[in-house]
């Protein structure tokens, strides 16, 4: 058996289920995103673990990473999912996960994508409006087919977390506030084609002060509560996902906080509970391997060009996201501060700023952690760069996740206009 995750052997070399990284490069070249499913299988138990007193069901979050054989995995080990678009869905879909066990969240579902998944009976729409729910409910009576509806509250909590993935306070785009539940909560039992299954929340990701969670919680189940007192049917909390990783050391998320939070509210409740973890679920499951382009010195300043770019990661540069980055190979050397930089023409194109490593030299391997989530599936093709290969480890194995254009496929899918 072998330590899950991506872990130096004796030689202090680095290898996943008993592959080396080196190896690996050398199959597929870089930059090379790596994905454990050893690793993948320990949390989704862990997450189970955590929500088992409260009798929760995952709805993994497909938005962290929507290769669909990494949702196939997750499905495999009972995961649903939780969507933000019909693309989502499909990829679901693909993935063998059957739409009674897909949650259409997001504010901006588009009539098309409501019919489709209304047509196609997905368990419930997480709804952030009352104007969504017109809309949902005229594609369903012209369909004469019924919606599961979920209302999203928002608790006007900060959570403490970016301000880009910050979505509880009232100033975001998000939910429903308050005030307004109660009147479309009631709107949703006089509508035939409707039928009412309860309320959700989410305030944000990467969320480490778990009061906050309890806050919202509480809330979500005193507004529940008082709509149960008055003779409403609320059988389902959807307490969303946001559990923050840590980026900067290898150790696992605070499951046991979670646990005591939603044990303290939920323990022996008559709710039926879901869950929508992403990136806890996936984010250190993966890693992205680059080479060193060069090295260059501007005065005293030093630059590691690498053949990685915000096209393949853009978290450094979109939240000022922190990923530890460190050689496949150590070799003794001497302790620089360097700004690791990829080739696109944009200040803004770094990985890591001001970063103290070890000298490397062109060519030399290194691995930038913690790429699961939310990695690959933000990637663009900006500066006509291809994407990054992607591959999956199970079982001893590497497997190859998709087929990746090249920049002439890339090419060749443009209509040339004949300028005459
Ligand atoms: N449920 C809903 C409704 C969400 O909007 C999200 C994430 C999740 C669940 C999953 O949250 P998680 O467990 O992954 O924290 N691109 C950003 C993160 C955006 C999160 C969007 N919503 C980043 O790279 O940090």
């Amino acid at each position: 058996m072998f330590p899950s995750g991506f872990y130096r052997d004796e030689n202090d070399e680095l290898n996943v289920q008993g592959i080396k990284i080196d190896a690996l490069t050398a199959k597929y070249g870089t930059p090379l995103f790596i994905y454990d499913t050893g690793l993948m299988k320990e949390r989704y138990e862990l997450f189970l673990n955590t929500v088992k007193s409260v009798k929760g069901n995952i709805h993994y979050a497909v938005k962290a990473n929507d290769s669909v054989n990494i949702i196939k995995f997750f499905g495999k080990l009972g995961a649903g999912a939780d969507i933000v678009s019909i693309g989502e869905f499909h990829k679901c879909v693909a993935a063998g996960i059957t739409p009674d066990k897909i949650i259409f969240s997001g504010v901006g579902k588009d009539k098309n994508e409501i019919e489709t998944a209304i047509r196609n009976n997905i368990l419930q729409f997480n709804i952030e409006s009352e104007e969504e729910l017109d809309d949902i409910y005229e594609i369903a009576s012209k369909l004469k087919l019924t919606a599961n509806i979920c209302l999203r509250i928002n608790p006007d909590i900060a959570p403490n977390t970016h301000k880009k993935i910050s979505t509880g306070e009232k100033e975001t785009k998000f939910g429903i506030d308050n005030e307004n539940i109660l009147s479309i909560y009631q709107k949703l039992h006089k509508l035939k084609y409707i039928n009412p299954v309860g309320l959700g929340v989410h305030i944000g990701s990467q969320i480490f002060d778990f009061n906050f969670f309890h806050k919202a919680y509480l809330n979500l189940k005193t507004v529940a509560d008082n709509l149960k007192s008055i003779g409403f049917k609320v059988p389902t909390l959807d307490l969303g996902g946001g559990i923050g990783i840590y980026y900067d050391q290898n150790k696992n998320p605070d499951f046991d906080t979670y646990k005591k939070v939603i044990s303290d509210l939920f323990l022996d409740s008559e709710y039926k509970l879901s869950f929508e973890p992403g990136r806890s679920l996936i984010a250190e499951a993966g890693i992205l391997v680059t080479k060193v382009i060069r090295n260059k010195k501007n005065k005293d300043k030093n630059f590691i060009v690498i053949d990685v770019a915000m096209n393949n990661l853009i978290r450094p540069t979109l939240y000022d996201a922190y990923h530890k980055i460190e050689p496949v190979k150590k070799i003794p050397g001497k302790e620089i501060i360097a700004d690791i930089v990829g080739p696109i023409c944009e200040t803004g194109d770094f990985i890591a700023l001001n970063r103290k490593i070890t000298e490397v030299s062109n060519n030399d391997k290194l691995i930038i952690r913690t790429t699961g989530a939310y990695g690959s599936v933000m990637k663009s093709n900006y500066n006509a760069r291809v994407d990054a290969l992607e591959i999956l480890i199970y079982n001893g194995k590497s497997y190859k996740l998709k087929k990746t254009d090249t920049i002439l496929d890339i090419i060749s899918k443009e209509k040339i206009i004949d300028f005459v």
